[in-house]
């Protein structure tokens, strides 16, 4: 059958946002002319570290009017800045499936770093894509899901360079842990690396991502800084990325053929003790001496230049002044994404919202901001009191930090509710907190971070996946005092929750996420039912840590496990998960009806021609699907309606994989139609041979529904 407003629907690829290459590569060539050998290599060459006002800064060149550019980390807003804030990091973002709420993000963290002169922030992060779920950066990133990783990088690269930020898509690829980054080789084969790692980055370069930043790991035993076959042949040919490659920071490790193979900057230019420095006045001898060709010299300059002018940072762009106070107010965002990346993973008896409750008990020492100050430690390298980012050089200062605690005691005011509380992770403590109380509220943890800050044992990757602080026993404690439990969990990625489901008592599990400065107020919102939770689990959490089949390991990582990671494994092995990918519950309840799904008619042949993101047609919306969403409960509410394609057998793929989200704000009674553009590439699979994507011969399966095991309508297509 066909959809009514099919016609409406179909769209032609095009780039996804305005940006001109041509007249930024003609002023770059221009100004190219003007330069001396000793210039070029200082556009390209960081000054080391710790030499200039950012992480990252490179000379200025005064005969272009070239500043002192200024790179800053990082993806969850602007690193040692005094006056900014602290969104909430990419995985919580994820977690909202909300397209609006991602680019909005993004634009408000521009807004920021151009308010401070920063040229170039650095994130969004792609890599780690979150395969390994004790890997320590995960929380930067997007979720274990390509697809979902893909469209939040396009929506936050939009956001940030709408406002003339140099956006950085990282780490270019396949540094999915932190033990052993700087040694490891990652050897993967080219159709898992295409069809996992590199999706999200194709995405980012469709969205005219001016730079790139490469990882610390090997590829196949070459290090990913002098990798030709990723940066040139993939990124720059096969992607037809228009910016530059910048190494991460210390991540180069020779001279002419990281310049050979396609690396374009190197940051900071030293190590962090001043000393290996590859490029500067080795690049002029390497160039000199015509072991690095003027020509490649010339393509890097050409490069950085084009990625200023094109956002237009050649003109009016403030001076660099982490101090300036430019928060504005920003917090709308951060309130809503920690809100609506809130997951409510059970709410037996409807226990939630709340219902005036005469006296409530709130357990836990991360219901608390840190006693020593919300950012006393450095780089965000601990996890006392509550938790609202993990650690590393990801981070920000929190502007301010709302806390469970002061949220719920100002919200519960109006009700006249009387709290109790314990504001530590001791079991004896917790009777005189809980006992006589209508509810018990116990705050849970798990945290990771970046490799070089260890916290309480766990060095960046996460020991395991249980909570901390003793969290298991801590429920448990609250659970044999209080009939009425919730549990709140404030996390990095999956936490084992089986001791705590075992427990009668505990009758809601609030999935808290990451929420950065909101984290008290956000948690309000949902428990109040101010707001039905709307989101959705970007990564499955298991019932048991062996279920997911990966964990981080001590040498190379051969990445035996191919595609099937998170709930691709668990799909394909028949494994029940304690909750799924996507899964997440509402105060309100939502029906799927009307599924219709359409081929293109004379869909247009395939062509070679290479656009930002790769062949063009690939980017062709092909099919459309459409369902029809109803809110059939009492409240406003929002659904994320989740298309699954289930590909031919012929392609030897997972049994299912997310190739469509739309969120829908619906009041009682309303509905609304999600409609799901599929495009060439999320059809196609990655020919090894033939080194193209290709459509598989088959049939196609197409499959909506609430998570990635909650289908409730599907359709075929014989052939597409
Ligand atoms: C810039 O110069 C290079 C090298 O001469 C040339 O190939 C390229 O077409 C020029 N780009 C523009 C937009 O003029
Ligand atoms: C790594 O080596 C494998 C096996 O030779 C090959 O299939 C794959 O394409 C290589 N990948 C990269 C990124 O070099
Ligand atoms: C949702 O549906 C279930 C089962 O049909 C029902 O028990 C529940 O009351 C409904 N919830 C709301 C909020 O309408």
């Amino acid at each position: 059958m066909r959809s009514p407003i099919l016609a409406a629907l179909l769209a032609t690829a095009s780039s996804a946002a305005t940006i001109d290459w041509t007249a930024a590569y003609e002023k770059a060539n221009a100004s190219l002319a003007k330069l001396s050998l000793n210039d070029k290599v200082n556009i390209v060459s960081g000054v080391g570290w710790n030499k200039g006002p950012c992480v990252g800064n490179t000379a200025a060149v005064g005969s272009i009017s070239y500043p002192q550019l200024c790179l800053q980390d990082g993806p969850l807003g602007v690193r040692f800045a005094t006056g900014v804030n602290a969104f909430v990091p990419g995985i919580h973002a994820a977690a909202t499936w909300d397209r609006a709420l991602m680019r909005e993000r993004g634009q408000f963290m521009a807004e920021e770093t151009k308010g401070v002169g920063v040229h170039v922030l650095l994130g969004p992060v792609a890599g780690p894509l979150g395969k390994n779920p004790a890997g320590g950066r995960n929380w930067e990133g997007f979720g274990a899901d390509p697809y979902l990783q893909g469209i939040a990088m396009a929506e936050t690269i939009e956001g940030m360079q709408s406002v003339g930020v140099q956006a950085n898509a990282k780490h270019y690829i396949l540094n999915e842990q932190e033990l052993n980054r700087e040694t490891m080789s990652s050897n993967v084969d080219d159709r898992t690396l295409h069809e996992l790692y590199l999706w999200p980055f194709a995405d980012a370069v469709h969205s005219e991502v001016v730079s790139v930043m490469c990882s610390y790991n090997k590829i196949n035993g070459t290090w990913a800084c002098e990798n030709p076959y990723v940066m040139d042949t993939i990124l720059k040919k096969e992607l037809g990325f228009q910016g530059y490659i910048m190494t991460d920071w210390n991540a180069q490790h020779s001279t002419s053929p990281a310049a050979t193979a396609g690396l374009d900057m190197t940051m900071p230019g030293s190590d962090f003790n001043g000393g290996s420095v590859f490029w500067g006045s080795k690049l002029t001898q390497a160039v000199n001496s015509g072991e690095v060709p003027q020509s490649r010299l010339d393509d890097m300059v050409r490069r950085v230049l084009a990625a200023w002018y094109v956002l237009g940072q050649d003109s009016g762009y403030p001076a660099t002044n982490l101090k300036a106070s430019v928060q504005g107010t920003h917090k709308t965002n951060i309130r809503a994404t920690a809100r609506d990346g809130i997951v409510l993973l059970k709410n037996d008896d409807s226990i939630l919202p709340l219902k005036k409750p005469a006296k409530l008990g709130l357990v836990g020492s991360a219901a608390v901001v840190n006693p020593q100050g919300m950012n006393s430690c450095t780089d965000q390298g601990c996890n006392t009191g509550a938790l609202g980012m993990g650690w590393g050089s990801g981070t920000a200062s929190y502007a301010y930090f709302s806390a469970p605690d002061a949220a719920i005691k100002t919200r519960a005011q109006a009700d006249g509710t009387q709290i109790s509380m314990s504001a530590s992770d001791s079991t004896s403590a917790v009777g005189s907190a809980v006992n006589g109380a209508d509810v018990a509220i116990v705050f849970i943890t798990s945290d990771s971070g970046e490799g070089y800050i260890t916290v309480e044992n766990n060095a960046g990757d996460r020991n395991n996946l249980d909570p901390w602080h003793n969290g298991n026993e801590l429920v448990k404690a609250v659970a044999a005092a209080n009939e009425n439990v919730i549990v709140v969990i404030h996390s990095v990625g999956p936490v084992i929750l089986e001791t705590i489901l075992a427990q009668p008592s505990v009758k809601a599990i609030v999935w808290a996420g990451l929420p950065a400065q909101e984290n008290g107020n956000a948690l309000v919102d949902i428990l109040y039912g101010d707001a039905s939770p709307s989101g959705k689990l970007p990564y499955t959490i298991a019932k048991s840590a062996s279920d997911y089949g990966i964990q981080v390991v001590s040498g190379n990582d051969d990445y035996k496990e191919g595609l099937y990671v998170d709930y691709r494994k668990f799909d394909r092995d028949e494994i029940e998960p304690r909750y799924e990918f996507g899964y997440g519950l509402s105060y309100t309840n939502f029906t799927y009806s009307d599924i219709f799904v359409d081929g293109r008619p004379n869909a247009g042949p395939a062509t070679g021609d290479i656009i930002s993101g790769g062949r063009a047609d690939l980017w062709e919306t092909i099919i459309t699907v459409t369902v029809t969403v109803a809110n059939t409960g009492a409240v406003q509410g929002a659904e994320v309606a989740q298309l699954y394609i289930g590909f031919p057998e012929s392609a030897a793929a997972p049994p299912k994989q997310l190739r469509g989200f739309e969120k829908l704000a619906l009041e009682p009674g309303a509905s609304d139609i999600a409609a799901f553009n599929i495009r060439r590439r999320d059809v196609s699979i990655w020919d090894v041979a033939q080194k193209e994507w290709v459509v598989p011969e088959g049939t196609f399966t197409f499959s909506v529904g609430a998570s990635s095991r909650d289908i409730r309508l599907s359709g075929t297509l014989d052939s597409v």
